[in-house]
């Protein structure tokens, strides 16, 4: 397993620790600069929504219907338009996460190598099940379909950084690195 040293997400790694506030004010003091200057880079508003809800659930931790509602103002789109498109991507939760949100590709790449034995020793290491929270708030297992980093199988994300080559063995080492 490598260490996640992925050159796509090194600039976001400075997230991986931050602790997640759900009541958090959104888009004010520095990150009203952020959705600035994500908006200053589409030519309209609702071109941002993609980047936008992924700072919002930077902040929040999920995206709850309140986030929803406000992002909706911003970019002056309907609530339910915006539900909808966070809804298709499995990157944006729905629901409460854990402290961290432990990704693992199950798609044809990953699952071919192993990835059904990387999900099972994960969720038998936290105590949950697919999509639950564990009893002490601290992780969510979830199974999503390709990482983008089909080379390197199982491919897991957590939070914002990804593992490569994940092996059922590697679960605990995974874990305690967390801590
Ligand atoms: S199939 Fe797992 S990263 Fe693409």
């Amino acid at each position: 397993m490598s260490d996640g040293l992925h050159p796509a997400v090194v600039s976001a790694q400075p997230s991986q620790r931050d602790e997640k506030n759900p009541d958090a004010p959104l888009f004010e003091g520095e990150y009203q600069d952020r959705l600035e200057k994500i908006l200053s880079r589409y030519p309209f508003k609702r071109a941002a929504l993609l980047p936008v809800l992924n700072m919002a659930q930077q902040v929040r931790g999920w995206i709850s219907p309140d986030t929803i509602k406000r992002v909706a103002e911003i970019l002056e789109l309907s609530p339910a338009y915006v539900r909808s498109v966070a809804s298709f991507y499995t990157m944006f939760q729905l629901r409460p996460a854990g402290k961290y949100l432990i990704q693992v590709c199950t798609g044809i790449g990953c699952d071919l190598c192993g990835a059904e034995d990387v999900v099972e020793g994960l969720l038998k290491a936290t105590g949950t099940r697919i999509g639950e929270t564990s009893a002490d708030g601290k992780y969510t297992v979830v199974e999503v379909e390709c990482l983008a980093g089909c080379g390197f199988p199982t491919m897991v994300q957590i939070n914002d950084r990804m593992y490569e080559n994940v092996k059922a063995e590697d679960v605990e080492g995974l874990l305690k690195e967390l801590d």
